[in-house]
């Protein structure tokens, strides 16, 4: 038996709808685009969405729609995809990490305020394999300080803890649409908030900080515009947003799936030492399946993953040890050391909706016997 890592589950309709706008005359931002952020903004319950072409542009424009820029410092966690950081980089300012929570992986908030300077102006959480940080207690802690909170969601669309949904006490929700997440259309993104100027600075700034962008140029006659501010080109065509439209509405029946094979799991795995299932707070996205394993025997575990054609991989190891961060801040390992260690442990198994009975139990055989 051979098992994918992760396989869509775009259905017929998804598709014909990308061909019914290559059939069509318009095929960069128009109306399509402008559909999915409605029907987004449905879902979330965020007034505003902003398609963009990935959530790393999201959480670029979010900081610079929210005035971060040089010489200010943004907390952050270690245990994330690198995009995290780096869209902090690109935005000029530094990123301050803060370590996890040793049963969960996600940002240790009782921590935060320790790393607080006159220089931080903004906070962004990482909802880590679907489960949402502590967002009360961070909303506070942001209150206090005047802080801003730009909320990595790559992971999380569908998850709520302690009746608080991703973005609902955050400035900006930044999503993920890359071609394993929940909702996917390959390459995509969008940052979703309920405040009007911040939505209206990040669609000016995802499109050469154009006055009109193309769907509203277009009028079958030419029209002039302006260039307002220095933008990026990060906008989602219609090719891709046609791929995503059709999606929103089998969310929550694909949210079921994956938390049946998440407690099919979590139920397999009960009792097997050496095998840590991390905290799971709240109602979980279920992104991410992921456990923790004796970190001397890690990589050897991995390779007899794949020696049983099981597709794995490894949501993180901590970022603060890859070169270009530990060369650029001289990180070393026990800065964050509960992020370290996780990322010494971790492996993600196979988990999406296309899943069958037989895969998840051979996955468990598989994971049992090897461990
Ligand atoms: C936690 C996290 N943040 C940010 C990103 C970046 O997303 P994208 O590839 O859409 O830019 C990812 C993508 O894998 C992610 O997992």
């Amino acid at each position: 038996m051979k098992i994918e890592f992760f396989k869509h589950s775009l259905q017929k309709e998804d598709v014909q709808n990308a061909v019914d706008v290559l059939n069509s005359i318009f095929l960069t931002t128009g109306p399509v685009s402008s559909s999915f952020e409605e029907k987004f903004s449905n879902f979330t319950g965020l007034e505003h969405t902003v398609s963009l072409s990935s959530c790393t542009a999201a959480l670029h424009l979010s900081l610079l729609a929210l005035d971060v820029g040089p010489g200010d410092e943004v907390i952050t966690t270690p245990m994330t995809f690198i995009a995290t950081a780096t869209s902090i980089l690109h935005a000029g300012a530094v990123p301050v990490f803060v370590d996890v929570e040793d049963d969960t992986g996600l940002i240790d908030v009782s921590k935060i305020e320790k790393v607080i300077t006159k220089r931080t102006k903004a906070i962004m959480p990482v909802h880590l394999y679907g489960a949402m940080v502590d967002m009360k207690a961070l909303r506070q802690i942001a209150q206090k300080h005047n802080l801003k909170i730009i909320e990595d969601c790559a992971h999380c669309i569908e998850g709520e803890r302690d009746g608080i949904k991703p973005g609902q006490l955050g400035d900006v929700a930044c999503y993920s649409f890359y071609a394993t997440k929940n909702l996917t259309c390959g390459e995509g993104g969008a940052a979703s908030t309920n405040n009007a100027d911040v939505a209206k600075k990040i669609r000016t700034l995802r499109l050469h900080g154009m006055s009109k962008d193309a769907a509203a140029r277009y009028h079958g006659r030419y029209k002039h515009w302006d260039m307002i501010s220095l933008g990026w080109k990060y906008n989602l065509d219609d090719i891709h947003a046609a791929l995503l439209v059709g999606q929103i509405s089998r969310l929550p029946d694909n949210l079921r799936m994956r938390k049946k094979i998440s407690t099919c799991y979590d139920e397999g795995f009960s009792g097997i030492k050496n095998l840590t299932i991390p905290s799971r707070p709240g109602e979980s996205a279920h992104h991410l399946y992921t456990i923790w394993v004796d970190k001397d025997r890690r990589d050897e575990i991995l390779t007899l993953f794949h020696e049983h054609d099981i597709g794995v991989a490894v949501n993180y190891r901590a970022i603060h040890q890859l070169t270009f961060f530990q060369k650029e801040f001289s990180f070393l390992p026990d800065d964050y050391p509960i992020a370290y260690d996780i990322g010494k442990r971790t492996i993600t198994l196979p988990l999406y909706p296309g899943l069958t009975k037989n895969e998840i139990d051979y996955v468990i055989d598989v994971t049992k016997s090897i461990i």
